[in-house]
């Protein structure tokens, strides 16, 4: 055989490279090692773990392969992600009976006509995004804060019958501050040696406060459900309560309901605001692709046409712009996974069962064996006939087999419909010329994006 080493970058005796992964943005600094080596794997010891990093379009197809691959937990922030989320679908154990029970429940839910069931909600909360921006003429407004509420405030109103109202307040809902700290600290856990983690009394102490904080907004949720207040019996709270597994005819337990809710309240939310926010970033610095884009909505939309779920269907450039969008900034930039037995990929690289094994998105998303041109924003990459060309494993933003993302029809519907009414409505001029800051809290969005919005007046 050809075995060889899996390289890793130089690091120290007993520590490994625990002290060289700085503490903000980790994802972005792996993604750049990735550029050292060309082969597409290296290696690395971070906190006592050794961890493997894959980009190469062939080996992720071999990754990629749930007879050999699974999603693993442990080791990963997940396992630390499960301190709030426990056996919810994101962070559940593939041989936890949560999960299977949860996924089959809940599938319906997500089903392409289920969507055509939520268009009415998504299209409420759009317009209130659109109200507030109109309010803001010529100012300059928040492009990610305000996607943040927006999403939130969607998968709540669709999924749960649940109202944040974040349009009508200045400051974001405490949920979410909860939220990004609770996510930051997470992953600060999952890079550091335990140790540490247990003299940082006082960031134990806020972790915990911000757990309640949430858990306690999700027991109101389900309360105010269960007192006959808001939503239907299909949406997503209706079944968590209500079905049982098709499989076993067991129904969610209440804890996990309480898990579930939170899992689709961050799941729901997060990555979506991302996509929109790097959306729009890409659309201000490719005016190209935003004309064909203003094109499109004028054609389909006219006036002030107010789009339904057939007109967000017909859509071509806006579909492109999303799926370009999540190959440049995926939202989730690494997917951990590992090996059910000792294995070897590319015919030379040696894994033990259960190593962690990253799938680092940027990286692959980019490589030069599957991409003309990576760094270029090119929607035509997505018409049909290219699409088809594509290398089948180097695109994975909504992951991978059966641990794919469950909503993403849910988020490439809310987010076409987002950008087909904001772009109808509005155009933006980046006067404080911003430069990209990437801000990672287990997932990526851009760091303090903000962009002047004004009215689109006829023939503009
Ligand atoms: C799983 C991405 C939107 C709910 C995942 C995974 C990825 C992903 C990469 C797999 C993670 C892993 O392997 O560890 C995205 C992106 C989104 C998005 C890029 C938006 C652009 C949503 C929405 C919802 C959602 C809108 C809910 C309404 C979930 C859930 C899982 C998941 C519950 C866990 C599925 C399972 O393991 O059974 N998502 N997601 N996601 N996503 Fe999404």
């Amino acid at each position: 055989t050809d075995l060889r080493p899996i390289r890793s970058p130089r690091g120290v005796p007993l520590l490994g490279h625990t002290p060289q992964i700085p503490a903000t943005n980790p994802f972005e600094y792996f993604a750049e090692l990735s550029k050292q080596f060309p082969e597409g794997i290296y290696g690395m010891d971070i906190a006592g773990i050794e961890q493997v990093f894959v980009y190469d379009p062939d080996l992720v197809a071999e990754v990629s392969d749930e007879t050999r691959f699974f999603k693993q937990i442990d080791k990963t922030p997940l396992a630390h992600v499960r301190d709030f989320l426990n056996a919810g679908l994101f962070t559940a154990h593939q041989h936890e009976e949560e999960w299977g029970r949860a996924h089959r429940i809940l599938l319906p839910a997500f089903s392409q006509r289920a969507m055509k069931g939520y268009f009415g909600q998504m299209l409420e909360i759009a317009q209130n995004l659109a109200g507030k921006w109109e309010a803001r003429e010529g100012k300059p407004v928040k492009i990610t804060d305000d996607y943040t509420r927006l999403t939130l405030d969607t998968i709540a109103l669709s999924g749960f019958g649940y109202r944040f109202d974040s349009f009508d307040k200045d400051e974001l809902h405490p949920f979410l501050n909860a939220l990004l700290e609770t996510l930051i600290e997470s992953l600060r856990r999952s890079q550091e040696l335990p140790m540490m983690t247990k003299l940082r009394k006082a960031d134990d102490r806020k972790y915990r406060d911000n757990i309640r904080l949430m858990q306690d907004l999700v027991e109101s949720v389900i309360k105010e459900r269960r007192e006959g207040k808001g939503g239907g019996e299909e949406d997503l709270l209706g079944l968590m309560l209500e079905a049982t597994d098709p499989d076993t005819g067991k129904a969610l337990t209440d804890d996990n309901v309480r898990d579930q809710v939170l899992t689709f309240l961050i799941a729901g939310h997060e990555t979506t605001s991302g996509l929109l926010s790097f959306a729009t970033y890409s659309l201000m610095r490719n005016p190209h692709v935003l004309a064909q884009a203003y094109a499109e909505v004028d054609r389909l939309m006219p006036g002030d046409t107010v789009p339904d779920y057939d007109t967000i269907m017909q859509m071509d450039v806006i579909p492109r712009i999303l799926d370009e969008t999540l190959r440049l900034w995926a939202p989730i930039p690494l997917i951990g996974k590992a090996p059910h037995e000792d294995t070897v990929i590319g015919g030379r690289y040696q894994l033990k069962k259960g190593t962690r094994v990253n799938i680092l998105e940027g990286p692959l998303h980019t490589h030069p064996k599957a991409w003309d041109r990576p760094d270029e924003f090119d929607i035509d990459r997505w018409l049909p006939e290219n699409r088809a060309k594509q290398h089948p494993h180097a695109y994975k933003p909504f992951g991978n087999g059966v641990r794919a993302c469950i909503g993403r029809q849910f988020a490439l519907t809310e987010a076409r419909l987002v950008l087909a009414l904001v772009l109808q409505k509005f155009k933006f001029s980046d006067t404080a010329d911003y430069k990209m800051d990437v801000k990672e809290a287990l997932t990526r969005k851009p760091g303090d994006f903000e962009l002047v919005v004004r009215r689109r007046k006829e023939h503009e």
